[in-house]
């Protein structure tokens, strides 16, 4: 079976004294959860910090993006061997904010993942259809395109997938949980046909994900997890997210 993942992703929201708040009230709340694997991805600012507050705790720290080179001339960016000294053991990449807003395509996107995971990174990939695409009946092969772009040369260890439907973001439009599985299982279709250790591989479901939805979400067999936006910013939300995704 494979173990529910439930993931913060804070985009750019909380200074560092915030990110120590949250944290601070968070980890008592989710002491006793040991069945569900939890990530917190702030912003780069906090992320020294929150590797201080998080250490020897069940919570994992991530980044939300990282960049191709390993280092040298290239104002503004941050490196994998940044990210792994700043405490973090996972990075979200390809995000559909950072495709739709800086240009981000399947190409770079795979370039990512590479350096990351020569690094030792483990890396959230994430991919998604927009409204259009799917009301033209087009949901598959977006993700086709996006699989075979961003897992070029690329096998399947320390990876995880992240399912977001564009609509779906930040929307409170969630994806009706069938809608949720048909996609994820479509993904892992295509993964066993092209990629070893599909079985094992967890697809996480991203999307106006809140306390009320995650446990309807979570029944279908296909979800591992969530990744998780607005709903992650508060302590008691996204505490309550990570226990309502126990698989029953
Ligand atoms: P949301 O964001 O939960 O606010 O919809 C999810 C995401 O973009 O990862």
């Amino acid at each position: 079976m494979r173990k529910p993942f439930i993931s913060a992703n804070w985009k750019m929201n909380k200074t560092v004294g915030e990110t120590g708040e949250f944290i601070n009230s968070f980890l008592p709340m989710v002491k006793d959860v040991t069945d569900v694997d939890m990530l917190i991805a702030p912003p780069f600012t906090s992320l020294h910090a929150a590797s201080r507050l998080l250490k020897d705790t069940g919570v994992k720290l991530g980044a939300q993006n990282v960049f191709y080179e390993e280092k040298g001339a290239f104002t503004g960016e941050i490196s994998p061997a940044m990210l792994l000294s700043a405490g973090c053991s996972c990075v979200i990449i390809g995000h559909s904010e950072r495709r739709q807003y800086f240009m981000e395509t399947d190409e770079i996107v795979n370039r990512k993942i590479k350096t990351a995971r020569e690094n030792g990174l483990e890396v959230i990939l994430c991919i998604g259809e927009s409204l259009n695409e799917r009301e033209e009946n087009r949901t598959f092969e977006v993700l086709d395109r996006q699989l075979s772009g961003s897992l070029k040369d690329i096998n399947l260890d320390a990876m995880t997938i992240a399912y977001e439907p564009i609509w779906a973001i930040g929307t409170g439009k969630t994806a009706t949980k069938e809608q949720a599985n048909e996609a994820h299982a479509y993904i892992r279709g295509w993964l066993k046909k092209n990629r070893e250790g599909a079985d094992t591989l967890r697809i996480l479901y991203g999307g106006s994900v809140t306390p009320e939805n995650v446990a309807a979400l979570m029944s279908e067999p296909e979800v591992d997890g969530a990744l998780v936006g607005g709903a992650s910013l508060k302590p008691d939300s996204f505490a309550k997210i990570v226990k309502g995704a126990r698989k029953q």
